[in-house]
C-alpha cells in the first residue's frame, strides 16, 4: 500500500496523523515541494498510489486518468471542487473530506476580516509602515446588516458569532429553509441590496461559478464590503476590481482566488485586504482535519 500526502504543512503542529499512518504499517510519502503540487507533479505521482491525502492539487479527469490503482482520495478540508467527482466515481475511487474541521477557523477569520474592513485596520497598517500618520474614520459592526451567502456549517457559525455585536443577519441559501438564532432567509438580490457586509460561504460548483458578477456587484450599496473566504471562482475578480477602483463598493477582503497564488489586479487596490487561502489554517483546525483525513483514509484502505 502506498500513500502520498498532498498538503504541504501536514503534521507540522502535531505528530498524531503520522503516528496513525505508521501504526497502520502503510508506506507514506510527504509532499517534498513545500507547496501545492502542480498538475504535472500530481499526474506523475498518482500513478502508483493506493491512497492520497489531498490538499488543493488539481485532481481533474486527466490526472485521475493516470491513477492506476488509487482507491481513496481523502481531502484535508471541506471543498471538493479540485476533484473531478464524476471521474472519481467512474473509476470507483472513494472520495472523503473533513466537513467539520474548517468551520470555527473560517468563521473566526471572517469576523476578523469584517472588523478589518470596517475599521480599515490593514489600510492603516500599510500607511503607518509607509511613514503616513493618517486617521481614517471607520464604522461599527454593531447594528449593521451582514448578508451571508451560503448558510451551511460556516455560515451558521458566523451568524452565531455575530450575535454579541447585535448585527442583523440575513442569509441566502436555496438549500436551507430555516434560519438559526435571529437570522432571516432572504432572496439573493435583496441580500445584496440591503447588506453592509456581504460574505460568501458556499461551495464552488457549476451553479455557483461567478455568482458575484458585474450585475450582482451593481446591486450592492456603495458603502458595502464584500468578503470571499470560500472559493475564488465565486467572484468575477476583474469585475470586482473595477467596482473597487471606481468606488462603487467600499472595499473587499479575499482569501481565495480563481488562480492561486494570486498576483492579479486586486493587489493594486488600497481598499482590499488579501490573504493567501488561510481560512482553515489554524493549528487547532489543521490538527483536527489531518487526523480526520487519515482516519477516513485508513477506514477505507483497511
Ligand atoms: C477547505 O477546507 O477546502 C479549505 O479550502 C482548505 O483546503
Amino acid at each position: 500500500m502506498k500513500v502520498f500526502i498532498g498538503t504541504s504543512s501536514f503534521a507540522s503542529f502535531n505528530n498524531e496523523p503520522l503516528r496513525m499512518l505508521e501504526d497502520s504499517g502503510i508506506q507514506y510519502e510527504l509532499n517534498p515541494h513545500g507547496k501545492t503540487l502542480t498538475e504535472a507533479q500530481i499526474f506523475k505521482k498518482i500513478e502508483d498510489l493506493d491512497g492520497l491525502v489531498a490538499g488543493l492539487e488539481p485532481l481533474n479527469k486527466k490526472v485521475l486518468g493516470n491513477a492506476r490503482k488509487l482507491k481513496v482520495i481523502s481531502r484535508v478540508g471541506v471543498g471538493l471542487d479540485t476533484i473531478d467527482l464524476k471521474e472519481a466515481e467512474r473509476r470507483k475511487i472513494r472520495v472523503e473530506n473533513t466537513p467539520d474541521g474548517p468551520t470555527e477557523a473560517v468563521a473566526e477569520l471572517t469576523i476578523g476580516l469584517i472588523i478589518d474592513l470596517l475599521r480599515k485596520i490593514s489600510v492603516h497598517d500599510r500607511k503607518v509602515k509607509g511613514g503616513l500618520w493618517v486617521k481614517m474614520p471607520g464604522n461599527l459592526l454593531n447594528k449593521k446588516t451582514v448578508g451571508i451567502i451560503g448558510f451551511g456549517r460556516i455560515g451558521k457559525r458566523l451568524s452565531a458569532l455575530l450575535e454579541p455585536f447585535q448585527a442583523s443577519v440575513i442569509f441566502y441559501d436555496p438549500y436551507v429553509t430555516e434560519g438559526t438564532g435571529n437570522s432571516i432567509k432572504v432572496e439573493l438580490d435583496y441580500l445584496l441590496k440591503s447588506s453592509d457586509v456581504v460574505t460568501l460561504h458556499l461551495p464552488y460548483t457549476e451553479e455557483t461559478n461567478g455568482i458575484i458578477n458585474n450585475e450582482k456587484l451593481a446591486l450592492m450599496k456603495k458603502t458595502a464590503f464584500l468578503i470571499n473566504v470560500s472559493r475564488g471562482g465565486l467572484v468575477e475578480e476583474e469585475a470586482l476590481y473595477r467596482f473597487l477602483k471606481e468606488g462603487e463598493i467600499a472595499g473587499a477582503a479575499m482569501d481565495t482566488f480563481a488562480q492561486e497564488p494570486y498576483h492579479g489586479d486586486l493587489c493594486k487596490c488600497e481598499n482590499v485586504t488579501l490573504t493567501p487561502h488561510v481560512g482553515s489554517f489554524t493549528q487547532e483546525s489543521r490538527q483536527q482535519m489531518e487526523i480526520e483525513a487519515v482516519r477516513n483514509l485508513l477506514n477505507y484502505l483497511k
